[in-house]
């Protein structure tokens, strides 16, 4: 469920693009805690071929979600991500990698995930190696500013503007 926040004064504004069931669980969520006023909820399936996004956001945040896809449609989702930022907004794709895992054991966990979600889940997703990423990222006309790794359970954060509002330094800068 990727998601998205504009600072057009506080509170500030959020926006989620889930699958319609997904959108009814969040919309209680939001809800009973008080926050509907909050958030613009949109329907959207972004695997759609007419899948659009508001736009206009300081922010567009992908959370475990690009690993669901096929490279092909990783750099379309992210294209995608990418016309809902404002003029120096940031894209945060959020995912993890076994090759940025401390130890093997720790790698192990990704390795088995992937081959459960190629083999037994939709049969073409699977945790992407950080070249790749940054291959898909560079694709979609991005730049990344920086990476954070060991983030929560081992989860790697790559914080990237559109190629067009940054210097080609900055990507060679972030690497770790
Ligand atoms: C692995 S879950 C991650 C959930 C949450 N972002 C997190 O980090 O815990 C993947 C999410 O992608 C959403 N998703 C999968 N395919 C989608 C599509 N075609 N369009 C929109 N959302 C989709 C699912 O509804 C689910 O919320």
């Amino acid at each position: 469920m990727p998601g998205a926040t504009r600072g057009d004064g506080p509170p500030p504004r959020a926006s989620t693009e889930p699958l319609p069931g997904r959108l009814q669980d969040a919309a209680a969520t939001l809800r009973a805690a008080g926050l509907a006023g909050r958030a613009d909820l949109h329907p959207v399936g972004l695997l759609a071929p007419d899948a659009s996004l508001p736009s206009g956001y300081d922010a567009v945040w992908m959370s475990q979600f690009l690993c669901c896809f096929p490279r092909e449609d990783v750099v379309r989702l992210l294209r995608l991500a990418a016309s809902a930022l404002d003029d120096g907004g940031r894209l945060f794709v959020l995912d993890i990698s076994w090759e940025r895992q401390e130890n093997e054991v720790a790698a192990y966990c990704p390795i088995q995930t992937s081959l459960y979600f190629a083999c037994l889940a939709n049969g073409n997703s699977r945790m992407l190696r950080p070249d790749a990423m940054l291959a898909c990222i560079r694709a979609a006309g991005l730049r990344v500013e920086e990476e954070v790794d060991d983030l929560g359970t081992g989860h790697t954060l790559f914080s990237c503007r559109r190629a067009a509002d940054t210097s080609p330094l900055v990507e060679e800068e972030a690497r770790p």
